[in-house]
Formats: C-alpha cells, structure tokens, sequence
C-alpha cells in the first residue's frame, strides 16, 4: 500500500503468533512515532451508514487501526484524497495535523483503536470543512 496523502503513513505492529491467537505489540518510540498520551477505541456501529471522524486535527498525531471487522478510511490533504479498507489488525495508518479524515463503511463488529499523542481537547479540532482548506492553504 502507498500513502499518496500528506501527513501520513503506516505503523506495523509487532506480531507474535502462535496455535494459543495472536498477539499485537505497540510500543510509544518504537513503532509508534510518538508518545502514546491517549487510547480510545470505537464498538458497535449503529449501522452500516454509521459514519465517524470527519474532522482534521491542528497537531495532535494519532494512529488509527481496525482491531476487528473493517471499515473504510477516507484521508484528504486538502489536495490529494485516499480511500483505504481497514482490516488487518496488525496496520494502522497515521493521521497527523491537517489531515480531514472519515471512517464510514464500519462492519457490525468493527472495532476501531485510535492511539493518541496528547490528551483530549476540542481546541485542537477543525469540525468545518471549509474552515480545514482554509488552514491547508495558509
Ligand atoms: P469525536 O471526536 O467526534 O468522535 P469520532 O471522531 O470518532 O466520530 O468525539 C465524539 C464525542 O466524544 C465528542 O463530544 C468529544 C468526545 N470525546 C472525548 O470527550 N474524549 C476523547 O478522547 C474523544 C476522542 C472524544
């Protein structure tokens, strides 16, 4: 997979796999770029039509995963868009600042990991659209 969108990329976790399941490994400075500050993860879906995100951050770095299930992850730079399907627990993509990002299309039981590299805070969202390409052209 390539990412063409900017402020982006993808994080592999580490594998440990044997006949007892699987077992994914993410470490803050190893193969997360960042100091893990906030995890939150995202069950149960209304339905299929269920859409979450459609924000971009000012600087918060994050990293999304699809820990069950699947979903769709819609990424817009302001410029260039992508459309990745989410589904392999042990990838997750990288959303940093600027980035207007959308996940819809969340199967039944899709479950969506976001790991975080600062606390909430509402200050550091863009809700509009407009208001997102505005700050993509400054
Ligand atoms: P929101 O960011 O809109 O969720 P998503 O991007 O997944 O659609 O957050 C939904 C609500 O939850 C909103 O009122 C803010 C609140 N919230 C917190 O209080 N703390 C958090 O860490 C997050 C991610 C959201």
């Amino acid at each position: 997979m390539n990412i063409k969108v900017k402020n982006s990329g993808i994080v592999n976790l580490q594998k440990v796999g044997d006949v007892d399941g699987n077992l994914y490994i993410a470490e803050a400075m190893k193969n997360i770029p960042f100091d893990i500050k906030r995890v939150f993860f995202i069950n149960k879906p209304s339905s299929s039509r269920a859409i979450r995100g459609r924000h971009a951050h000012k600087s918060f770095v994050q990293a999304i995963f699809c820990l069950n299930g699947s979903f769709v992850l819609n990424l817009d730079d302001g410029k260039e868009k992508q459309v990745i399907k989410m589904k392999d627990p042990g990838t997750g993509i990288l959303l940093g600042p600027l980035l207007w990002h959308t996940m819809s299309n969340l199967s039944k039981d899709c479950v969506i990991l976001v790991l975080s590299d600062a606390w909430y805070g509402e200050n550091d969202y863009i809700r509009n659209y407009k208001e997102f390409l505005r700050n993509t052209n400054d």
